[in-house]
């Protein structure tokens, strides 16, 4: 005769008490210095969502374009704090280890101040080197004489 297989009992999980309360998500005060207008703006930005798309939540305008992390125009410097900006193709990792990132794609990690950045700064520093050598011949290479 086989002998049965006894299976240990099961337990249903744990209901959810005061112990084990759903954790919701930190939010970290933002502070954005606008060198163009010399204003300076405070934001509450939970730690799952975009600060610059947190910030117009709050009726706080800031340069962008693309909102995709690839053309730089919502770039600040981040003078203190930690950014998570996994999604920033437009910035160069050794421009991000200068402190510099992408608002559009950037998340919070803790309170920060941060700072914009004068029109094409960083773009000049990203791609500068690439684009803005040498001289520009007129009508090259659209001239067909
Ligand atoms: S708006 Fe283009 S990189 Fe952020």
């Amino acid at each position: 005769m086989r002998e049965k297989t006894v299976l240990p009992h099961r337990t249903a999980s744990p209901m959810p008490n005061s112990q084990s309360k759903i954790n919701m998500s930190d939010t970290y005060t933002i502070k954005v210095r606008d060198r163009a207008s010399g204003k300076e703006y405070t934001l509450e930005v939970p730690e799952d969502r975009y600060i610059l798309h947190s910030g117009e939540k709050q009726g706080v305008e800031l340069p962008f374009s693309c909102r995709n992390g690839a053309c730089t125009t919502c770039a600040v410097r981040v003078l203190s704090g930690e950014i998570y900006q996994p999604e920033a193709i437009g910035l160069s990792p050794e421009l991000q280890r200068q402190g510099y990132a992408l608002l559009c794609v950037s998340y919070a990690r803790s309170d920060l101040y941060v700072e914009t950045q004068d029109e094409d700064e960083v773009y000049e520093l990203q791609f500068g080197r690439y684009f803005a050598r040498g001289k520009v011949k007129a009508g090259l290479p659209l001239d067909e004489d």
